[in-house]
């Protein structure tokens, strides 16, 4: 088999005296796509974070392609940023900047020599896809948080990433517009990107998991496949149960 994209060797993530993600080992594969459940608290975005190398953990390691991320050189550090994105559960848009400068500022930062025409073209090309209409001349905190959220996941896009972290990324949303950002996903998942994403709808799960693996109270209680679990009604009531306390 070949080598995993990204792996949690034994990591631990302690903060403010409180043991939240205890000793995981998990291994993702490129072009997999994982869904992280479990009930609120459990660990789950500390646990997509520490994935995608935003939190460091205070114990063991988190490789990409091999290398420790906290110890990787400063362009395998870029490489690793600029082909990884990551959609925040509360979208953490730069609030002093405006929506184009939010788009704009990951790609001034990774290809300072693209041409504002091209620049603008991206932005435009990562806005259609989550379906944000407003203007660009607006600071995030005049937006509602549904169109926060659909502007938090153009700015992951607009990098055309080929890993993705998505933490909670269709709630808050309403229907068509939830529905517009799992079909995007989906696009995603079907041109071989590698995606982990959090979720509580299990409908979204089904539809796009080929691995589901359950965090209870900082551990890996269950890791499981699809076809496991498709053809397991017991094992497919229990995830259920498990991700909507
Ligand atoms: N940096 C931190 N400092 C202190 N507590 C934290 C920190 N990060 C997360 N926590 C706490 O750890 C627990 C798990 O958090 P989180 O990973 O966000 O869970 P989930 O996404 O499953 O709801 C929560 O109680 C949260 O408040
Ligand atoms: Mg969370």
């Amino acid at each position: 088999m070949d080598a995993p994209l990204l792996e949690l060797k034994n990591a631990s993530f302690s903060a403010a005296g409180n043991d939240i993600v205890k000793g995981v080992s998990l291994e993702f594969a490129e072009g997999e796509t994982v869904a992280l459940v479990g009930p609120s608290g459990s660990g789950k975005s500390t646990v997509l974070k520490l994935v995608a190398g935003i939190v460091v953990p205070t114990q063991g390691s988190v490789r990409w392609k091999g290398s420790d991320i906290a110890s990787m050189g400063r362009s395998q550090n870029l490489a690793f940023r600029r082909e990884t994105a990551f959609v925040f559960q509360d979208s953490a848009l730069w609030a002093n900047q405006n929506i184009r400068q939010n788009l704009e500022i990951p790609l001034k930062t990774h290809f300072p020599e693209m041409r504002s025409e091209d620049r603008n073209s991206r932005v435009r090309e990562a806005l259609a896809e989550s379906g944000y209409r407003r203007t660009l001349e607006i600071r995030p905190a005049d937006l509602s948080m549904g169109e926060q959220k659909l502007v938090g996941f153009s700015r992951a896009m607009v990098l055309r990433p080929s890993t993705l972290f998505l933490d909670e990324w269709t709630e808050s949303l309403d229907e068509f517009a939830a529905r517009r950002l799992v079909n995007a996903v989906r696009e995603k998942k079907k041109q071989g990107k590698t995606i982990v994403f959090v979720s509580h709808n299990f409908a979204v799960i089904k539809d796009l998991a080929d691995r589901i693996v359950m965090i209870v109270d900082g551990r890996v209680s269950l890791s499981v496949t699809h076809e496991q679990f498709a053809k397991d009604a017991n094992l497919a009531q229990y995830i259920e149960q498990g991700i909507s306390v």
